[in-house]
């Protein structure tokens, strides 16, 4: 029985780069009014967020993992100097797994319609491809990873460019809901043992500011499907709940370089279960806690 190590991290948020305010794209209105709150209430808490993302790299190496399933929120304000220097970080990183992944954009990189271009020019070339093109949509998802015979990765975009920058809710699109549907027809996905469906904004969080707000659309499509795994981000807390009426499981992965709170989730796919373990920042690197540790 094949034995597969899935490793599902999120909200690496990187600091900006040197000289980042001197761009043009800091005159948008949306950024100069969040810097202020950047600079009050966040910057501090992600500042060794390079440091971190080396930390999950050193990780790799001493316990590979075969997949890595990446929830997005890579920069602050998604200006084209921020993707310049993360698209080539990520890639050192994504490229450590064995057999490869997928990645989903955050708010904070769809931070405007200019971001959204930026991602699509810097970032989806160095991520994963998928493995069903004729299933993406003109969005760019979803995305299709299979995994060995025994599980499937399916990522959803929820990351939508709001105009004012308290309104950091998400929502998912129509046609890669319908998308989704017409997978979950194909015996190739809902014949496997584990379905890993991804995306940005927390499937259980409705707040209409903060939130997914159309989720109910999506668990339509997944009652009877008992095989399914939800992983998100967007939280900067990791903590795993049950999906209610569906009776699956919903995973947030924190955020990997939150000072204090840096988490990711590992999942070793071996008995027909998901075993999961936290991983955790201790003596400058990280390593895994004990699976009776998992905090629920
Ligand atoms: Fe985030
Ligand atoms: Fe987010």
């Amino acid at each position: 029985m094949s034995h597969l190590r899935i490793l599902h991290f999120s909200d690496v948020h990187l600091p900006f780069p040197p000289g980042f305010f001197r761009t043009g794209e800091m005159l948008h209105p949306k950024r100069m009014i969040a810097l202020v709150n950047f600079v009050l209430r966040r910057s501090g808490k992600y500042a060794r967020g390079v440091q971190k993302l080396n930390g999950l790299a050193d990780f790799l190496r001493r316990e590979p993992v075969d997949y890595l399933l990446y929830t997005g929120d890579s920069l602050n304000q998604g200006l084209e100097c921020e993707y310049m220097q993360a698209a080539r970080r990520l890639a050192e990183v994504i490229c450590l797994a064995r057999r490869g992944g997928l990645a989903v954009p955050g708010n904070h990189d769809y931070y405007t319609s200019g971001a959204m271009a930026h991602y699509r020019r810097y970032m989806a070339p160095v991520l994963p491809s998928t493995d069903l093109p004729d299933a993406t949509t003109e969005s760019g998802f979803p995305l299709v990873r299979f995994m060995e015979n025994s599980a499937v990765a399916i990522a959803l975009n929820s990351s939508v460019p709001h105009v004012p920058f308290w309104d950091s809710s998400g929502r998912l699109d129509d046609a890669e809901l319908a998308s989704l549907g017409r997978l979950l027809k194909q015996e190739r996905i809902v014949g496997r043992k584990h379905i890993f469906l991804m995306t940005h904004y927390p499937f259980l969080d409705t707040d209409a500011l903060h939130g997914l707000r159309n989720s109910q659309p999506l668990f339509q499509l997944l009652k009877g499907h008992s095989n399914v795994v939800l992983l998100h981000g967007h939280n900067h807390r990791i903590y795993v709940r049950q999906a209610p009426e569906l009776d699956i499981p919903v995973y947030c992965a924190g955020s990997l370089t939150k000072e204090g709170a840096e988490s990711f989730w590992l999942f070793e796919l071996f008995g027909g279960g998901l075993n999961p373990r936290q991983g955790v920042w201790k003596n400058a690197r990280f390593v895994l806690r004990d699976p009776e540790a998992v905090e629920e």
